[in-house]
């Protein structure tokens, strides 16, 4: 499974970078917003630390000729750059166009699998389904990955399932058992994935332990 930094900010994505387990970034006009620089700049950086693993930046127009407009201006920010599209009617004309143009599109705001089906047959690189939001209206946000997964493997769709808008470690771990392809998430899941409590109660029971062995003998 590819891990995503889902955020716009710089600091994030350095420290994230110096993990070693970093294969993209997603950022969203809600992301980008809490961020003091211009649009373009913010997506220009992320892509400069990304070398040429893929960042997703949001269009914001709403209808086909506005959304191709932005996509065409975004694509020439950097070579990884990734364009996000809402899954809306109008999204998945522009994607259809893109997709055949070699633009790389990331199909957001993901709620069904019949929308994931569209976005697979325009060609859209990445379909993004939205975990946490449905789980916060009483659905089961996993449901909605293994139904993708299920029909992408039906027709054999290269698309790649994003599961996004984590909210837990266990969101991962329930994607990875998924299918999922890759998983977004905020710097602060990701940085809970290395933890346990166990591991660092064994780690200081064994440095306890070492530390009791007499210096002389302890010696790399
Ligand atoms: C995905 O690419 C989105 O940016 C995302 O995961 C949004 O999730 P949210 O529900 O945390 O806003």
């Amino acid at each position: 499974m590819e891990f995503f930094l889902d955020t716009a900010n710089l600091n994030d994505i350095r420290t994230a970078n110096e993990w070693g387990v970093l294969d993209g970034v997603t950022t969203n006009p809600t992301l980008v917003s809490r961020e003091n620089m211009t649009f373009l700049d913010t997506v220009k950086e992320i892509c400069d630390m990304m070398g040429d693993r893929p960042v997703s930046a949001e269009v914001v127009a709403t209808e086909k000729r506005g959304i191709l407009n932005e996509a065409r201006k975004l694509v020439k920010v950097a070579d990884n750059v990734v364009v996000k599209v809402p899954c809306i009617q109008e999204g998945i004309k522009a994607i259809a166009v893109l997709s055949k143009e070699g633009v790389r599109v990331n199909c957001t705001l993901n709620f069904s699998a019949v929308q994931a089906l569209m976005a697979a047959k325009v060609g859209a690189t990445y379909i993004s389904p939205f975990v946490g939001r449905l789980d916060a209206i009483g659905h089961e946000g996993l449901h909605l990955v293994r139904e993708i997964r299920e029909v992408y493997d039906n027709y054999d769709f290269d698309t790649k399932i994003i599961l996004s808008s984590a909210r837990h470690p266990q969101h991962v771990l329930e994607g990875a058992l998924a299918g999922a392809d890759v998983c977004t998430m905020p710097f602060g899941i990701m940085e809970m994935l290395f933890k346990h409590p166990l591991t660092d109660a064994g780690l200081k029971r064994f440095l306890d332990d070492w530390n009791k062995i007499p210096e002389e003998l302890r010696k790399f």
